[in-house]
């Protein structure tokens, strides 16, 4: 990520200073850091509160009425004072300078307004200059994480908890990297088990290799019901279940027929998974997965458990109490008594190979809230075994979906699911024939805003609420919803191509001639872009984005009725068109963040 200039070059040819720089602000990045720093240096000298202090304690109201920035200032922790009558004192006696427009005390509040000229100055620049790498911030440079996600069972449906951890995933792995770290993307498949002998087993007497090419991760789903049924039927005893353990213990011994077999299934399935991850932006590093946890590896935890004592044993099978650390993680089983390892265990053996590969500075596993017990389980057992690297493991959680199952009913692939969208998807943009008649790619179109659909509907609250799966709410154009960000861009995009005007000319616009509130407004929320993204990567929570990215949108729309382009003075058109240039470039910013391809035409 290069280091770019734009803010504090424009400072200088405005005859402005840097404020001294409050260790952990990014000035040339963020305006809204640079303001921060400058309050920081005229309060202190009012105030004598620690820098520090003051700086940590601005932050953005909730609305624009209420300022910029705003200081609760009990935040300052000054004993013996009345914050109310501080406010006013504070508020008659600051310098403005020439980066505030307005300082106002509002009970205990301090609220700032910066100087909109300065915001139009700094900012259209900046985000026409840095393009897709405005809203960035070099925190993460030289510091390295993986982000486990989407993690689908080869040979079973992948269903919502899945497309969730998939889309999740993306977007935690996405805004990673914008913060400067260098992204690892692993997917940890289930592709070992038990279950791959009833596959084998199914495949000898169902399969074949025809519908198998054509579409692996269906027809083996169909194989493994059909088996299963048979194992319903007669009984856990049977032929075919005492086959599938004989063919899953080949496995383990590495029986060379076996593998091979079991290595189609898995490279047959991934190639396809690629194709579906194609379509969401998504592209992973590493296919791992519970099979490549090597017999080494677990013999290794195995002596690790026995050198600490961490191990009892019962009934032949070795556990875990791990009720002395924290009650709630209860005793676990670690080995079954035939000797096999289990989910756990590989997921222990798992954590300790990517240690040893990318020396890893975080590590991010995105798993639905099921599997809560689970992974605390783990995280619990690599901690007493020693590991001090366990404390940069984090789990990012979700809810659930509900009622998602394609319209017919029938088992839900995420491919299923895509399709089914793109058609739904189709079917509202026919609604209107005129607009419908001038698209020249109608098909690609759907497809991308009803991914759109998916997801944003998708990101819309917090990750551990669970929600509705609502065909017709997701894919309406009205409310706030996927398609409505994409028609927001293409309509930006519109105003843009109309207009004929070079982008040189954008950059060297009057912006004097911004005075609507409208276009204040705009400008203002442009400036908190990247504060939205520093929020979204504390709390791992793409709904900070999408609500930011509807809020943006909604201005725009409020601009169009004010600020028109189509038949003003050139000067006047320039200025307007830079604004709402700068506004198509973050709202691209923040789509492709999501995962979302923006359209330019629909
Ligand atoms: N394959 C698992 C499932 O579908 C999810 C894997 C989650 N990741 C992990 N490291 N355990 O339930």
């Amino acid at each position: 990520m290069s280091d770019i200039k734009v803010i504090s070059s424009q400072l200088a040819k405005l005859g402005l200073e840097n404020p001294t720089a409050v260790e952990g602000s990014y000035p040339n990045h963020n305006v809204l850091d640079l303001l921060r720093n400058y309050i920081t240096d005229e309060l202190h000298q009012l105030s004598s509160v620690d820098k520090r202090i003051i700086f940590e304690s601005l932050d953005i109201p909730s609305t624009l009425d209420k300022g910029d920035l705003i200081i609760p200032v009990p935040r300052l922790r000054l004993k013996g004072i009345n914050p109310k009558d501080k406010a006013a004192e504070w508020a008659s006696a600051f310098n403005k300078g020439k980066y505030l427009k307005e300082i106002k005390a509002e009970g205990p509040f301090l609220q700032f307004f910066i100087d909109n000229s300065l915001l139009y100055k700094l900012l259209i620049k900046d985000t026409l200059e840095r393009k897709s790498s405005y809203g960035s911030l070099p925190v993460g440079l030289g510091k390295k994480i993986i982000v486990e996600f989407s993690s689908p069972n080869i040979a079973k449906p992948f269903h919502a908890g899945h497309l969730r951890s998939t889309i999740i995933g993306g977007f935690i792995a996405n805004l990673y990297e914008t913060f400067g770290w260098n992204v690892t993307r692993i997917n940890y498949l289930g592709d070992w088990g038990k279950q791959f002998g009833l596959l084998a087993v199914g495949f000898d007497k169902y399969g074949s290799q025809e519908a198998l090419d054509n579409d692996p991760i269906n027809h083996l789903f169909d194989v493994y019901v059909k088996i299963n049924k048979d194992v319903v039927e007669e009984g856990e005893d049977s032929e075919i279940n005492n086959k599938a353990r004989e063919f899953f213990r080949k496995l383990e011994d590495d029986d060379q027929d076996a593998i091979s077999l079991w290595k189609k299934f898995r490279e047959l399935s991934i190639k396809k998974y690629i194709e579906t991850y194609n379509r969401l932006n998504i592209k992973f590093d590493v296919y791992s997965g519970e099979s490549q946890v090597s017999k080494d590896i677990i013999k290794k935890v195995s002596d690790i458990f026995e050198e600490r004592g961490l191990l009892y044993e019962d009934k032949g099978a070795k556990l875990i109490d791990l009720t002395k650390y924290n009650k709630k993680l209860g005793k676990c089983l670690i080995q079954k008594s035939d000797g096999t390892s289990i989910y756990l265990t590989r997921d222990v053996g798992e954590a300790i190979k990517r240690y040893e590969t990318y020396k890893f500075d975080k590590m991010i596993y995105v798993i639905a809230c099921q599997q809560d017990l689970h992974v605390a389980q783990f995280f619990e057992i690599l901690k007493q075994m020693g590991f001090s690297w366990s404390k940069d493991l984090l789990h990012v959680n979700f809810g659930m979906v509900l009622g998602m199952s394609t319209r017919k009913g029938t088992v839900v692939f995420l491919d299923n699911i895509l399709e089914e969208t793109k058609e739904k998807m189709h079917e509202v943009m026919k609604k209107n024939e005129g607009k419908y008649a001038q698209i020249e790619n109608p098909d690609e179109i759907a497809d991308l805003v009803g991914i759109s659909a998916v997801m944003v509907q998708d990101f819309q609250s917090k990750r551990i609420n669970n929600y509705e799966f609502k065909w017709d709410r997701m894919t309406s154009f009205e409310g706030d919803t996927g398609p409505y960000l994409q028609y927001a861009h293409s309509r930006l995009m519109s105003v843009q191509r109309k207009s004929g005007f070079e982008e040189s000319e954008l950059l060297n616009a009057n912006y004097d001639l911004l005075t609507e509130e409208c276009a204040t407004n705009l400008i203002r929320v442009i400036a908190q872009y990247p504060e939205t993204l520093n929020k979204a990567l504390k709390t791992h929570e793409a709904s900070a984005v999408v609500t930011y990215l509807f809020n943006l949108s909604h201005i725009v729309s409020t601009c169009y009725d004010i600020l028109w382009v189509a038949g003003q003075e050139k000067e006047l058109a320039v200025a307007r068109l830079a604004l709402y240039a700068s506004a198509r470039q973050v709202l691209n910013n923040g789509m492709k963040l999501l995962g979302l391809t923006p359209v330019e035409r629909m």
